[in-house]
């Protein structure tokens, strides 16, 4: 295990920032649908002395000498990958999800190309075309959303919006959507407007990993993920992609987006592709989705609406303007009880993104922990119970005490120091 001595004597505030960072992480339940818990061989290789090798270019091809060792980590990283998702090429380089997509759309796409995505305030991610990011600046967007009934995608309508607007790429995935992505019906669409198609699985990476999730690696020309969710590995991002597309993609981010890889975090994610081929991870992914429909359920029956009626996956939206509450409340309530999760539009929110009418609500993190489905009613009752007094300090004292008692049953990297 890593050990902080140096630290501690050479720099004792950073030391304090490490050590409070454990204890909340270990003393709160985290909701966050994005993140997780690494294992401690994922946090070995990550502080290791891997950080320290430049290594620009691919394996085999570097601009710097003294990269035989690191090629090995890149080699078995690029091998697992493809090995974990059945993929013709893995670029296991990008620094995150962001440049993982961005060197996609310079591989393959011209500014003031048109790409069609999933709308933020429906589901989407910011790089999917938000104004706000580099997808929505430098390309021609079009966004598709969400049935206002059923919440879910009505491929009709996303078929109907392609013909209409002839994308030259579709992108497909989501950070905030609780349903399975017919990854197949997509295909189809693309190849009616002849677009490329690209889905993002930075959330369901895992899921798609294990086969809880149908793949949508058959049906893509790239598949981007990012390493660090379901997935369970160190921060960071992969793209997948047909043989045809290696070249350009290859050359997009290395030297068009990125310079010099981060070698350690690429043996990191090497040990997690390893970490999630075997059956163990299967169970775990199997535990995420059981959890998640357990949890809704329970806060439904707490008088709670979840949007679409529930989830299919590791995720689902609450709807806290059902209880006369909104997301930035809630999440200020949730997090004096040491309840972390992050406020969340909801489909046709009236509310603007800072305040929202939603919370996002995951269950990778706790189900790492070790916790199961009886876990979960007690987490639905845990955060019924802070929603239900967001502006009594005493009541959200005493929820945060039971929420100590339940971590304290559910030890989290008990080996580190
Ligand atoms: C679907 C999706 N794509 C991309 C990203 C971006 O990943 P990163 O934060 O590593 O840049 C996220 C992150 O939340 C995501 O949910």
């Amino acid at each position: 295990m890593p050990c902080y001595d140096a630290l501690e004597q050479i720099d004792p505030e950073i030391y304090d920032v490490v050590r409070a960072e454990r204890h909340r992480q270990a003393k709160g339940l985290e909701l966050i649908a994005s993140e997780n818990f690494v294992s401690e061989a994922v946090l070995e290789t990550v502080g290791s002395v891997l950080t320290n090798k430049y290594a620009e270019g691919y394996p085999g091809r570097r601009y710097y000498g003294g990269c035989d060792v690191v090629d090995r980590a890149e080699r078995l990283a690029r091998k697992r990958a493809k090995r974990l998702f059945g993929a013709e090429h893995a670029n296991v380089q990008p620094h995150s999800g962001t440049t993982a997509n961005m060197a996609v759309y310079f591989a393959v796409l011209q500014p003031g190309d048109k790409l069609m995505g999933m709308d933020l305030s429906c589901g989407g991610h910011l790089t999917h075309g938000h104004h706000l990011s580099y997808s929505g600046r430098d390309f021609e967007v079009v966004s598709y959303g969400v049935d206002r009934d059923t919440e879910r995608i009505d491929y009709d309508e996303v078929e109907r919006l392609a013909i209409q607007e002839r994308p030259k790429l579709i992108i497909c995935g989501a950070s905030a959507y609780s349903r399975i992505i017919d990854f197949e019906r997509f295909r189809q669409i693309a190849d009616r407007v002849e677009a490329l198609l690209m889905a993002d699985i930075a959330h369901i990476a895992g899921l798609v990993a294990t086969g809880l999730h149908p793949s949508p690696v058959p049906h893509c020309d790239f598949v981007t993920t990012t390493t660090h969710k379901t997935l369970r590995g160190p921060r960071g991002g992969l793209i997948l992609c047909k043989k045809a597309h290696v070249k350009a993609l290859n050359r997009a981010l290395f030297p068009g987006i990125q310079g010099g890889p981060l070698m350690h975090v690429i043996a990191g994610k090497a040990v997690a592709f390893e970490e999630a081929a075997s059956e163990d991870f299967r169970a775990y992914q199997q535990a995420v989705i059981d959890n998640a429909k357990r949890l809704a359920r329970r806060l439904e029956g707490r008088g709670f609406r979840i949007v679409s009626g529930g989830t299919d996956n590791h995720v689902f939206l609450l709807d806290v303007a059902s209880v006369g509450l909104n997301g930035k409340i809630a999440e200020g309530a949730l997090d004096k009880a040491a309840i972390t999760v992050n406020k969340n539009t909801i489909p046709y929110d009236t509310n603007p993104p800072m305040v929202a009418s939603g919370i996002r609500l995951g269950t990778p993190a706790l189900t790492t922990r070790g916790m199961d489905e009886a876990a979960m009613d007690e987490v639905g009752d845990l955060i019924a119970d802070a929603l239900g007094a967001t502006d009594d300090e005493a009541a959200l004292a005493e929820v945060r005490q039971r929420v100590e008692a339940l971590c304290e049953r559910f030890p989290l990297y008990e080996g580190l120091p």
